[in-house]
């Protein structure tokens, strides 16, 4: 036997030795990404090139269309290597080892209609949670069950600004502030790609309404872009280097975002050395010459919203007479591969595979439990204690939980929780009502659906407190409004009438107006709760877990707080509608700053079953760099979880959009008793107002002041720093791999 395995070792060796072929340079791993993305690309023919480049929505749908606008090589690539239903599919060039670029949505999990995945809360939900490590473990765990389900290419990494309070996307994205979504999104990103898949960041820009997306083009001053919107996406990029960024459907200053020359050329490739490759959005493609020239590397998702393939024969035809040059085309080639190999998609395929759904709601729970946000808790009637019957009323809570409308939108395992809801409408059968009645198995746990206002008043009246779940359904390709709809600003009224120990659970694309404040006890907002919503409200409730969510968005008062009294009627000025956004780049609580608004609820809040306090504010200033410390105790009877916030204030000759911002903030967990100091590193750029002339960054010379608190409207303590005059590049050096 021992000759037999011997010889069988000896065969195996000289087989490999004798016909090892030596690997293709850009198989080399010990190579930099950069290095064997130019050796592949150096391999490829033009075609190979040109099929990188275009990306298609339904295989299915391509065999028909008129011959000759799809090579039939690909269209054989595209048949072998389909997945069905995925939001998009690049065909790879085997010949060369490179694979297909298959491509699912979005930042909440994998959406793929009809095939059950988990959902995360939603990511405004967990920016709520103010900790990184909560974005990044979802961003670990969707990414998992992605790669089981044969995807490598994930359309995540919403980072536009909630500068509508309205826009029905909000739900997709990080809240209203840059630091904060730099911070959340980038977490996300990490961890998405630490599972070898590449993520976009999405949607390059100032894509901040759903009314007109399509066709609306956002005016707004570079600066105030600067500032805001592109200062989001920046600080993704410095925290998570995203492999792809995806142009928006709009047009920015009269350009459509996938052929703009400034925001792709200038900003993202020039200024913020971009590396990785500029996707167009389903259908946001017009041209061929012009998108390629301003920066466009791939059009993506083909046939479902395109009238034609702008980077197919179209740009061939372009290279051939010079229009776009080669040059361009193995840029765009260069600019796809890189991540494929310095995200580790090439070395580390994925594969289909089963998925563990425990353990995945298991990481989706512990995320919402992070991140619900406890808004009001008057008397400390939170957490509930030994209540003997509880009324549970409204919001399907007998049912499940609420989710968002659109491409992100996952299909929950279970099924959708309502049997014939209004299309597109989703509830995760993830039911607070059970998950009550579960934890509080003594107590009398009645549920009324909200419909009858009376039943369910009475209801109220014959329990010891009242829980009414409101909802607000946002979703991509419209905005919403503030109020709620269908009658449930009257049933909490009349709930709160008949029983003052009333608590609202708000499960909510983004902001909702709350005219019934005054009259109820506690207020929970869950925005879109995810797979185990149910679980999570109910923990919350009854106190098996200390809420910890602090607000990414500012809750207004009313509309007539807001910078544009309709949302997203611009004026109309030639072919299209115009959103002037002259509040630039304050918004959010930059904009009640400025208007001294007094909000329903400020950006930073959130209370905790336990409190907290502040003290020993110290900033310091070395070389020009602000530092700042600050110590934080658990005051009171039980463990939680506090989210000191920095902010730095300036006078008005600092030239600032409003006088303070976000400097930073970090997430502590404290044992009643114990005091932890964190310690900030201010931004640079959170100092700054940035001048198109020299494209710097000015600090001006003077005092600024330091304050730290639990909130945007709660800064107790305060210091002040002289801060030198500075002028810094906004050109960033070429990024790393
Ligand atoms: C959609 C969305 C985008 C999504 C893409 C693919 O229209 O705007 O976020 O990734 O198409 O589904």
């Amino acid at each position: 036997v021992k000759k037999a395995v011997l010889l069988a070792t000896l065969l195996a060796s000289a087989s490999t030795c004798a016909f090892a072929q030596p690997a293709a340079p850009w198989m080399d791993r010990s190579k930099s990404a950069d290095a064997r993305a130019a050796a592949a690309v150096a391999a490829m023919t033009e075609d190979e090139k040109l099929t990188l480049v275009l990306g298609f929505t339904d295989p299915q749908e391509l065999p028909k269309l008129p011959a000759g606008i799809i090579d039939p090589a690909i269209l054989r690539d595209v048949e072998a290597h389909q997945v069905p239903g995925s939001a998009g599919y690049v065909p790879g060039v085997p010949r060369l080892g490179i694979p297909a670029q298959s491509q699912t949505d979005a930042s909440i999990g994998v959406r793929v209609e009809g095939l059950p995945r988990t959902a995360l809360p939603s990511s405004l939900a967990t920016a709520a949670s103010f900790d990184p490590k909560v974005t990044e473990a979802g961003g670990v765990m969707i990414a998992h069950e992605a790669r089981l389900s044969g995807f490598n290419v994930f359309l995540a990494g919403g980072g536009n600004l909630a500068r509508e309070p309205r826009n029905g996307r909000n739900f997709e994205y990080t809240g209203e502030d840059p630091l904060l979504t730099g911070v959340m999104t980038g977490g996300l990103i990490n961890g998405i790609q630490s599972q070898h898949m590449v993520s976009t960041m999405k949607h390059y820009a100032v894509n901040d309404q759903e009314t007109l997306r399509t066709s609306v083009d956002s005016k707004i001053s570079n600066q105030g872009m600067r500032q805001s919107d592109l200062l989001a996406f920046e600080m993704i990029l410095d925290r998570s280097s995203p492999g792809s960024a995806m142009c928006s459907y709009n047009l920015v200053n009269g350009f459509w975002a996938c052929e703009n020359d400034y925001l792709l050329n200038k900003v993202l490739k020039q200024d913020w050395g971009f590396k990785g490759y500029v996707m167009s959005d389903w259908g946001a493609v017009h041209s061929t010459i012009q998108a390629a020239n301003s920066g466009l590397d791939q059009m993506t998702g083909y046939s479902c919203c395109d009238q034609t393939p702008f980077f197919g024969r179209l740009l061939k035809e372009a290279i051939a007479t010079g229009q776009v040059s080669q040059k361009r085309l193995d840029d765009m080639a260069t600019r796809i591969l890189w991540p494929l190999f310095a995200k580790g998609v090439i070395d580390d395929p994925q594969k289909v595979g089963p998925i563990d759904f425990k353990a995945d709601a298991d990481v989706s729970q512990a995320a919402a439990e992070q991140s619900l946000v406890l808004l009001k808790n008057q008397g400390g009637l939170l957490p509930l204690k030994n209540v003997r019957s509880i009324a549970v009323i409204g919001g399907h809570a007998d049912r499940g939980v609420m989710a968002g409308a659109g491409s992100s939108n996952v299909t929950p395992v279970g099924g959708n929780a309502l049997e014939n809801p209004p299309q597109y409408m989703t509830y995760i059968p993830s039911s607070p009502l059970k998950a009550l009645k579960a934890v509080e198995p003594k107590a009398q746990v009645g549920f009324a659906d909200g419909k009858d206002v009376a039943a369910a008043a009475r209801l109220a009246a014959q329990s010891e407190v009242a829980v009414v779940f409101v909802t607000q359904w946002n979703g991509e390709g419209f905005d919403g409004k503030l109020e709620l709809t269908d009658n449930q600003d009257a049933l909490v009224a009349a709930v709160a009438k008949a029983n003052p120990r009333t608590i609202v659970v708000v499960e909510s694309g983004g902001a909702v107006l709350m005219p019934w404040l005054d009259q109820v006890t506690a207020v929970l907002e869950a925005f879109y709760p995810g797979a185990r919503g149910g679980e999570a409200v109910a923990d919350i409730l009854t106190g098996k877990v200390n809420p910890s969510g602090h607000l990414p968005i500012t809750f207004p008062a009313s509309d007539a707080q807001l910078a544009h009294p309709i949302v997203g009627l611009g004026e109309r000025d030639g072919t299209h509608a115009q959103i002037v956004y002259d509040e630039g780049a304050a918004i959010g609580y930059k904009w009640y700053d400025l208007k001294g608004y007094k909000p329903l609820f400020a950006f930073g809040h959130g209370l905790s079953y336990t409190d907290f306090a502040l003290s020993g504010l110290r900033p310091a200033v070395e070389n020009g760099t602000l530092t700042v410390s600050v110590t934080v105790k658990n005051t009171g009877k039980r463990a939680g979880a506090a989210v000191p916030q920095i902010y730095v204030a300036a006078d008005r000759a600092a030239g600032w959009e409003a006088p303070k911002r976000l400097g930073g903030f970090e997430k502590v967990l404290l044992q009643p008793g114990e005091s932890r100091t964190v310690h900030v590193t201010v931004d640079p750029r959170l100092l700054a107002t940035w001048r198109e002339a020299g494209d710097q960054w000015v600090i001006a010379p003077g005092t600024y002041h330091v304050l730290a608190g639990q909130a945007s409207d709660a800064l107790p303590l305060s210091a002040d720093v002289a801060l030198p005059g500075r002028v810094f590049s906004a050109v960033h050096p070429r990024r790393p791999d």
